[in-house]
């Protein structure tokens, strides 16, 4: 069977854009910068976009068209009986973590969009938003249940396939969700005590960055908030035919993405400051921040349930590229249908999931990697230690297993003028050493 085909470059723009922008930009950018002082980690998010992030997303762009198959597929094709399909086989596991625990997160959102339909979050339920969020994660059963449901639409979604499916469901919605953040944040920096939340995001705070931990939290988040270093990407950049140009697609999604997450920033730490909320309250930061926002609002329940159904759209358009990684694969592999692989797959993401879910409330007490609950522990392990290594490994394979000339030619860089060589100079060197010395800096080797 011919293998699928995105219908357009706009098809493969935007769901690659879909892929990107979802949870990570509002709900885990706006988390891991409070939890790690804000300004200054902003800087340095952005510096990782700007000369890792990008540089590298371009280069899994290409490897995955290059090749025209899944992510293990992609480096047996194109360099035989050589290690580096092992990236491959690490983005197969990765998939699993991330999706793990995204599906948690979307279903929480669900139940937010489901709140907001029957009116019940339009005003705070007695005790407050905070509470009334607590209650519901700590909860054996329900959070599960918003949580199959969401795998359940996830896998419905893959199951119809690439372009049907997938590009379909990014047209209309990722534009709408940009105007309403920005209408949002226009809205967030009037409340009062806005400036310390702007302070916040936009004033370095310096002594930060003597932490050597917070530069692998902001090289983790560009990583995780691009899609990049896990194979969700190659994947993507397999359906695309050779003579659609990449680089242009590239810089438009790094762009948009880092948008998206700089907005969202805009939106929820005015909101933190005015409501007293500290900016360290980690994953249920913007759970607890947003509703608020909304309360005060005129019209704020339509806003709030308007917004928390773009934001399902969203994190729906970036789980289905993550899922999409194990199905390509097992399709190709084990010649298993996409309904078959869609489902098998997802399900067992799901079970994962609810190790994660359940350590928020009965197995809250559980910790595993240093004192990370379960689902800190699969955030920490797919997002700062495999998505970064993932990224080391295609930047060596793009910067030193291809020649230049190939290395241009699957960029579509050849006739790019002098950037090219800025762009390979960025791959070869300046990726690799900037992720080996946050790593090795981080387990105390530096
Ligand atoms: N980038 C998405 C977000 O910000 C999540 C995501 C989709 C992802 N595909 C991925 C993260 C692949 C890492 C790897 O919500």
């Amino acid at each position: 069977m011919a293998r699928e085909k995105w219908q357009s470059k706009l098809g493969f723009m935007l769901a690659a854009m879909g892929s990107a922008v979802g949870l990570g930009n509002i709900w885990r950018f706006s988390y891991v910068a409070g939890e790690n002082g804000g300004g200054a980690f902003l800087l340095l998010y952005l510096a990782f976009v700007l000369l890792i992030g990008i540089p590298v997303l371009l280069s899994e762009f290409s490897i995955g068209r290059q090749a025209q198959s899944d992510v293990v597929g992609s480096y047996q094709k194109l360099a035989p009986k050589k290690p580096w399909f092992i990236q491959g086989y690490m983005g197969l596991i990765c998939s699993f973590l991330i999706l793990g625990f995204y599906s948690v997160v979307a279903g929480w959102s669900l139940y937010y969009f489901w709140n907001y339909l029957n009116t019940s979050f339009f005003n705070a339920p007695s005790g407050g938003y905070e509470a009334a969020f607590g209650t519901f994660i700590t909860n054996p059963v329900s959070p599960l249940f918003w949580h199959g449901l969401f795998m359940v639409i996830t896998i419905l979604v893959v199951l119809t396939g690439v372009k049907d499916g997938i590009e379909r469901a990014s047209k209309i919605f990722m534009p709408t969700l940009a105007v309403l953040l920005i209408m949002l944040a226009a809205y967030s920096v009037t409340l009062e005590g806005a400036l310390e939340g702007l302070k916040f995001l936009f004033q370095p705070n310096w002594s930060i960055l003597e932490d050597p931990s917070v530069y692998l939290a902001a090289l983790g988040q560009a990583f995780f908030s691009l899609s990049l270093g896990m194979g969700g990407m190659m994947t993507y950049g397999s359906y695309l035919s050779k003579d659609e140009s990449l680089p242009s697609a590239t810089v438009g999604i790094g762009l948009m993405d880092t948008f998206f997450a700089i907005i969202a920033g805009v939106v929820i730490f005015p909101a933190v400051f005015a409501f007293n909320i500290s900016p360290e309250s980690g994953p249920n930061l913007v759970f607890i921040t947003l509703p608020g926002v909304f309360e005060q609002m005129p019209f704020g329940g339509i806003v709030g349930l308007v917004f928390f159904f773009l934001l399902c759209l969203a994190a729906l358009s970036s789980s289905i590229s993550i899922l999409e990684v194990p199905v390509a694969y097992f399709m190709r592999k084990f010649g298993w249908s996409r309904t078959l692989s869609s489902a098998v797959l997802g399900s067992l993401m799901y079970l994962l999931g609810v190790a994660a879910s359940l350590g928020m409330g009965r197995w809250s007490d559980v910790t595993l990697i240093g004192d990370r609950d379960i689902m800190g522990s699969m955030e920490f392990v797919a997002s700062d230690v495999f998505l970064p290594l993932g990224g080391l490994i295609i930047a060596l394979f793009v910067g030193w297993h291809w020649s230049k000339a190939e290395a241009f030619e699957a960029t579509d860089m050849a006739s790019a003028g002098p950037i090219r060589h800025i762009w390979r100079f960025l791959v070869k060197f300046v990726a690799p050493v900037c992720i080996a010395i946050i790593f090795l800096s981080s387990v105390g080797i530096l």
